[in-house]
């Protein structure tokens, strides 16, 4: 048994539900965030952060990276999942085992069994640093759960509907916490308001988020 079943257990992860099937575990990462960032670190030595741009040529304001057997990638070409880092020309780095039992134990508070994802993007935000309202659609089916985990500086998280011009709920995140969505919320748009600036104690300036997807 995991470690994050068996705080379930002994203490129920503080559940907000924020819609059907989508919602926000307080503090879920927390009890091994240090496991987290370590893991983490040896994964951006492999393949680190950069700038990406969007096929219409904006540069994104986060810097990206990825880890597992595919990472998602843009540039002119379009958005995509790719099973090599086209900076390295190498495969991305293996997604680390703590990443695995995470995703695997927030899904399945969040009542979505047997998550194994494939691939782990992981965003970087500095300060003023946002995430436009997207769908997260590049994957080859939506029956998995979308698990995303914040680090470091508190971001103003927008999840909305399934049009763009949807309203949207603007949800808190803070370090540590974990939300997971999917099923008939799966293709909801959602999105980072600009990190206000600050600094987290163990990251700094800046708001890291990965996310965990099963893509291929
Ligand atoms: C994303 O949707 O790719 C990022 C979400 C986040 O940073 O919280
Ligand atoms: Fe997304």
């Amino acid at each position: 048994m995991d470690l994050f079943t068996e705080q379930d257990l002994q203490q129920p992860a503080r559940v907000e539900r924020i819609s059907a099937q989508g919602v926000v575990l307080r503090g879920f990462a927390l009890p091994r965030v240090d496991e987290l960032l370590a893991a983490l670190r040896g994964v951006l030595q492999q393949s680190p952060l950069r700038q990406m741009h969007t096929p219409g040529g904006l540069a994104m304001s986060a810097r990206l990276s990825s880890c597992g057997t595919l990472g998602w990638t843009t540039d002119r070409d379009g958005y995509r999942y790719s099973p090599l880092d086209p900076l390295s020309t190498r495969p991305w780095p293996a997604m680390p085992e703590v990443f695995l039992s995470l995703a695997d134990a927030a899904a399945s508070v969040a009542g979505f069994s047997d998550f194994v994802p494939d691939a782990c993007l992981i965003n970087a935000y500095a300060p003023g640093a946002k995430m436009s309202l997207h769908q997260d659609k590049n994957e080859r089916s939506y029956t998995a759960p979308i698990v995303s985990v914040s680090l470091g500086l508190p971001a103003i998280f927008q999840f909305g509907g399934f049009a763009r011009s949807d309203p949207t709920q603007r949800i808190s995140l803070f370090h540590g916490d974990v939300m997971v969505w999917g099923g008939v919320d799966r293709l909801r748009f959602h999105g980072v308001m600009p990190i206000k600036p600050g600094r987290h104690g163990l990251l700094g300036e800046q708001r890291i988020n990965i996310t965990l997807r099963q893509a291929g």
